[in-house]
């Protein structure tokens, strides 16, 4: 199968790579379409994947077109593909546009609107995406081995997203704050600069490992660690005394209230 990619920068050939990687498609089965001249040659002496600076070449030569530019360069886009993007689907990463603002926009167009993550760039994205009525299986399973390409992939309602964006979309962020701050500790606790990243960076993976492979419950695998009168306690005693849990609740709140507004809803 064909896909066209409106967009060519970090997202569009994250997914490039990964749907390269995983062999859904070969090179010469992508096109990506952009303004800038600079982007595409660098995304053609990378990946071998055909590309044009026309929207509407590229909509034209594919049955599946990818939205991978910025919010404000929807209208755009679509206005200069044209007739080429009628009746196609339409595979949507731009956050905060919605469903039915794509097909109102295009003529008979299937929709799937997806919100992928920063890790995508190292094929460890988690993508939940939505559907508009029309979609056919086949579209879902072309979507799903698009995304699986970057990672990890959850069917939703539309109505999820926002939240999907407060804490996938977002969540990289939230993370990265822990990870600085738990090297903080360390440093202030007597360790080199380099370990302590090294040490919060390998923990942070390990436990997310630990929950994905023994599907246990976070409390679970907490309290197996956690020895009576012991240092993980004395540890996990300050978090909550200092509202670390509520302060992540909130964190997630805030982000999807602002998805919500920045979406127009
Ligand atoms: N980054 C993330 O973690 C993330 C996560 C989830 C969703 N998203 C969504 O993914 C989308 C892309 O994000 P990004 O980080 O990849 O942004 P980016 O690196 O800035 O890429 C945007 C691309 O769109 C191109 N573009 C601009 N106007 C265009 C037009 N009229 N037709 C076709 N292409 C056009 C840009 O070209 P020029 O450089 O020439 O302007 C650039 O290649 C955004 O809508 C964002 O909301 C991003």
């Amino acid at each position: 199968m064909k896909f066209a990619f409106l967009g060519a920068g970090k997202m569009a050939s994250a997914i490039i790579r990964g749907m390269l990687r995983a062999k859904v498609c070969g090179p010469s089965d992508i096109i990506a379409a952009c303004p800038e001249p600079a982007l595409l040659r660098k995304l053609k002496d990378e990946t071998s994947v055909n590309v044009s600076a026309s929207n509407a070449e590229a909509a034209a030569f594919a049955p599946a077109v990818l939205f991978c530019m910025k919010p404000a360069d929807v209208a755009g886009a679509v206005e200069q593909a044209g007739a080429a993007l009628e009746n196609k689907l339409i595979v949507s990463i731009v956050a905060g546009v919605s469903i039915s603002s794509l097909a109102k926009r295009v003529n008979g167009c299937r929709v799937i609107r997806a919100m992928p993550n920063t890790a995508a760039m190292v094929g460890r994205a988690a993508t939940a995406y939505a559907c508009s009525d029309n979609v056919t299986p086949a579209d879902v399973e072309v979507a799903e081995a698009v995304f699986a390409g970057i990672g990890a992939v959850f069917p939703v309602q539309e109505k999820m997203l926002n939240a999907v964006t407060g804490l996938s979309g977002s969540g990289p962020a939230y993370i990265y704050l822990v990870i600085e701050a738990m090297s903080d500790g360390g440093v202030a606790c007597g360790l080199p600069r380099k370990l302590a990243l090294d040490l919060a960076v390998q923990t942070v993976i390990g436990a997310a490992e630990m929950l994905a492979e023994t599907s246990e419950h976070p409390a679970v695998l907490r309290e197996m660690v956690t020895s009576p009168a012991g240092t993980t306690m004395a540890g996990l005693r300050e978090l909550e005394t200092r509202g670390v849990r509520s302060a992540i609740i909130e964190a997630v709140s805030a982000a999807t209230q602002r998805s919500r507004e920045l979406s127009g809803e």
